[in-house]
């Protein structure tokens, strides 16, 4: 069903998709690796697909850079990342077999070389360069998803994996990208496997720059990917200062978070949206999973991760609406209908007039809704219990799809919300910093508008709300595009 299939999201050319891997800002160009089967909508037979990008929100689908190996015993070519090394790419990835070559017991870390292009990639006669006999006798198991970057003189890389049955991340240094020496454990939790993970450097303000680690646990209940902040230098120990959560979707919301370095020292981000929302759900679409919005994260003032949707998005912009210091009361229908939308509202919080507990009814963001209101998905914003929640309760009238409510705990307010919609998919960004992606499968054929509602007259305030229809008419989107590259505005002027 096509009225699924987001328009303006990174999708590969057909089939199963999962992480992304291995993005890349070269020459000009940003690149994005990513799981892919080519031959059906489950996961199997996984290759690294690839496309290129001039913008990072408009891609073009390249020739895969890897498939599995089989005369080397190799099944899928698992997570990774790329370096340059001497203006000569290279590729890292996990190579996974059969019985002892399997992913929990006998995962080996490959490397590849690529050509200028990262089109043409060769597997070194030297592989594997890692295997798990490099930890000696510490058992490690589901080792995988190999990160790398270059230190002030020597090559760095972390994989994930699980040490005495817990999730953790493992150091490794190199004197080249063939030869390895393994450090330690660089960090470890309560989950069952970490996957994934990433470690870079954010400035902060003055102060020396704090290391961050991402992460996707996998085994456990939570599988949200984690962040912690903290201090690291090269023979010392991580500590981690400051913890918290990118996104609250987890493994069917927002997974497999990986990070690059763009141009202008900007730390960007991709994360994977699966289908596992309407897993139980019939038939193969002929696609399968999507990437996040690119987002930039950073760190505010106090050090805390911040996180926005890439300033790139506002090329898809169309149709416009806006309204200021608005007083929701009962039902209001935006003028702005569609499923790729963007929304971006700035609230004044209620306030608790009699200052005796009276219920405060939640302010309401309907969308994807009917025009009879019997299918709806709805954003309650809980002034009193600092939550925000998706009632996908009414989001879709087939068996077989997830219509749990998701929560997302938020500080007192105020809240600035930006909200994307693209046909299933939804990202919530709440001040910058808090964030809820998930997918919705409306089946009504008319499931296009967009409310706002609250029961209670004069408790709500918009002091500012926008509307944009996104990517509706792609062609005109192509030539702003071009225009921009170009350092055109919409008049035909150089600015
Ligand atoms: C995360 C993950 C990675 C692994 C890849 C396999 O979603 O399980 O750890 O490398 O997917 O496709």
């Amino acid at each position: 069903m096509d009225k699924w299939k987001p328009l303006y999201h990174f999708m590969a050319p057909k089939h199963w998709m999962n992480d992304p891997n291995g993005p890349l800002y070269h020459q000009g160009v940003y690149h994005l690796f990513y799981q892919w089967n080519p031959d059906n909508d489950e996961w199997g037979n996984i290759h690294w697909g690839h496309a290129m990008s001039i913008d990072l929100v408009h891609w073009e689908h390249r020739p895969p850079a890897l498939s599995p190996l089989r005369e080397a015993g190799e099944l899928h070519c698992f997570s990774g990342s790329c370096v340059i090394e001497n203006g000569r790419p290279a590729l890292f990835y996990t190579s996974v077999g059969e019985g002892d070559r399997d992913c929990r017991v006998g995962p080996q870390q490959w490397l590849a070389k690529g050509t200028n292009n990262l089109e043409n990639w060769t597997r070194i006669k030297e592989n594997p360069i890692l295997q798990l006999s490099i930890h000696g006798e510490l058992q490690v198991l589901d080792w995988r998803d190999p990160f790398v970057w270059k230190g002030e003189n020597l090559w760095y890389m972390i994989l994930g994996g699980s040490v005495h049955g817990k999730g953790c991340v493992l150091l490794y240094e190199g004197q080249s990208l063939e030869q390895w020496k393994y450090l330690g454990i660089l960090a470890q939790g309560d989950d069952k496997v970490w996957e994934c993970p990433n470690f870079f450097p954010l400035k902060w303000g003055e102060e020396q720059d704090r290391w961050v680690l991402l992460y996707s646990p996998i085994g456990s209940e939570d599988s949200r990917v984690h962040f912690r902040i903290g201090t690291w230098e090269p023979g010392k120990a991580f500590i981690s200062q400051e913890e918290g959560v990118l996104d609250e979707g987890g493994k069917s919301g927002y997974y497999a978070a990986t990070s690059f370095l763009g141009p202008d020292e900007r730390r960007l981000v991709h994360g994977w949206i699966s289908e596992e929302t309407r897993k139980n759900h019939g038939a193969s679409l002929g696609w399968n999973g999507c990437l996040a919005l690119p987002r930039e994260i950073s760190l505010n003032a106090a050090g805390e991760l911040v996180q926005r949707p890439v300033p790139e998005l506002e090329v898809f912009r169309g149709a416009y609406e806006h309204w200021v210091n608005m007083n929701v009361k009962g039902l209001h229908l935006l003028a702005t209908q569609g499923r790729g939308v963007e929304l971006e509202l700035f609230l004044k919080m209620p306030e608790d007039t009699d200052g005796r507990g009276a219920i405060i009814p939640p302010l309401e963001i309907q969308f994807f809704s009917s025009p009879d209101q019997t299918q709806k998905t709805v954003v309650q914003l809980d002034a009193q219990k600092h939550q925000l929640r998706v009632d996908r309760s009414k989001s879709s009238t087939l068996e077989g799809i997830d219509k749990s409510t998701l929560n997302l705990d938020l500080p007192s307010g105020p809240w600035n919300l930006r909200i994307f919609l693209d046909h299933s998919t939804f990202e919530i960004f709440v001040n910058d910093r808090y964030c809820l992606s998930g997918r919705v499968y409306p089946d009504h054929p008319d499931a296009h508008r967009i409310y706002l509602n609250c029961a209670q007259e004069g408790i709500w305030q918009v002091t500012e709300l926008k509307a944009w229809i996104l990517a509706e008419d792609l062609e005109e989107i192509r030539v702003r595009q071009e225009e921009l590259l170009l350092g055109i505005d919409s008049e035909g002027q150089n600015p």
